[in-house]
């Protein structure tokens, strides 16, 4: 059977304990509101999924997927929706979840998409970004981790649509 084994960049544990601060960051701001939580997939489902189990709000919980990338590891420019929330996000508080801000093109382009429809406000939170690759700016209100310029996998995220299962943030190593 093939072997691999990325090199760990964010541990199981930090990663856990970020995302604790997170949703207490959360459950404070929106005390007493209901939250739509928008989970961008594919590549947020598991920071989405261990968000949510400490939020203590009452959550709707609505999935998008948007194409930006492709197999590769450089944006196309051309950000599409190919699967849209299921319900209405007008004069809810929406919390976009995305696992990384890159370029920034992906999350500025699904907030001018979504500020059409009105939502009450708006945030995002991202478990990661690469400040050194920004092109668009993008106010991240919730964010996990700074990260190098280095292309990461695992928690979700993908390479070619492999790692995504790996509990940890990695970088791939030569022997991958
Ligand atoms: P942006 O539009 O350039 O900000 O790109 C955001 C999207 O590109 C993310 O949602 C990821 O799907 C993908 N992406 C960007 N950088 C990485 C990386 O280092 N590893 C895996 N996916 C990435």
């Amino acid at each position: 059977m093939e072997h691999y084994s990325p090199d760990v960049l964010i541990s199981e544990e930090e990663i856990s304990l970020r995302i604790e601060a997170l949703a207490n960051a959360i459950n404070k701001d929106f005390d007493g509101e209901e939250l739509v939580v928008v989970c961008v997939l594919k590549g947020a489902f598991m920071f989405c999924s261990d968000l949510v189990k400490k939020i203590n709000l009452p959550i709707k919980l609505e999935f998008i997927q948007l194409s930006s990338y492709g197999d590769g590891t450089s944006s196309t420019g051309n950000v599409k929706i190919e699967m849209d929330v299921s319900g209405s996000i007008y004069n809810k508080n929406v919390l976009v979840v995305e696992d990384i801000v890159d370029t920034g093109l992906t999350i500025k382009t699904l907030f001018e998409m979504f500020e059409v429809r009105h939502p009450k406000t708006m945030k995002l939170a991202s478990l990661l970004y690469k400040p050194s690759r920004t092109k668009h700016s993008v106010d991240i209100d919730y964010l996990g981790f700074e990260v190098e310029d280095k292309f990461v996998i695992g928690y979700g995220l993908d390479y070619a649509g492999r790692y995504r299962e790996l509990p940890y943030i990695g970088v791939l190593n030569a022997g991958n």
